[in-house]
């Protein structure tokens, strides 16, 4: 495990290939895999593989998404608020897991943030992909993660990179 996450890096070039869809899968079973609290499962996966649509979200907020454009394919992940107070966090560890999937695919990944960020002055990214996807109200978006293969290699991480002040024990 610690070797997938020392290589682990935010990849946003990507070449043109299509992604195998064992993949995809795989990197879905993942997410699906991912511990939920009280076991209430708020998480739902969206896979865009069409350029138009991945276009579309790369255009969901300034900056920051402008990747998605190139990206082969992009999973929005979603949470039901109703389902769980804690679909952040629940989102968040299966949107983890998906990431480590893809680096052990040797695909580049990157997480996009859509959560409290703005399209423009008056609507939410989050609107905006709701409207792109037709997500019901209940479902809050909290991130898209955009895959495809590498396109050059990023150097992973030694253990020079372990910022290990950051480490506490019994006491801060
Ligand atoms: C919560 C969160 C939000 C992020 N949002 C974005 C984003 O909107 N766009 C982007 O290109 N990268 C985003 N990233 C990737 C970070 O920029 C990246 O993880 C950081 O620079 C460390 O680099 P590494 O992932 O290669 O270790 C985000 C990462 C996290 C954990």
């Amino acid at each position: 495990m610690l070797d997938i996450l020392y290589k682990r890096r935010s990849v946003r070039r990507f070449t043109s290939e299509e992604v195998e869809k064992e993949k995809i899968e795989r990197i879905l079973h993942a997410g699906l895999l991912a511990p939920s609290s009280k076991s209430k499962y708020p998480c739902e996966f969206i896979v865009c593989d069409q350029a138009e649509l991945n276009q579309n979200l790369a255009a969901s907020k300034p900056g920051g998404a402008n990747f998605l454009k190139y990206a082969p394919v992009s999973i929005v992940i979603t949470g039901d608020e109703e389902k769980s107070d804690v679909w952040i966090e629940d989102c968040s560890i299966a949107a983890a897991y998906m990431l480590l999937q893809a680096e052990k695919e040797n695909l580049g990944a990157c997480w996009v943030q859509i959560r409290e960020r703005k399209y423009d002055e008056d609507q939410l990214a989050e609107a905006y992909i709701r409207e792109v996807l037709q997500i019901p109200e209940n479902q809050k978006v909290l991130a898209i993660i955009g895959l495809g293969k590498k396109d050059g290699e990023k150097e992973g991480r030694d253990e020079s990179f372990l910022m290990k002040e950051k480490i506490h024990w019994n006491k801060f």
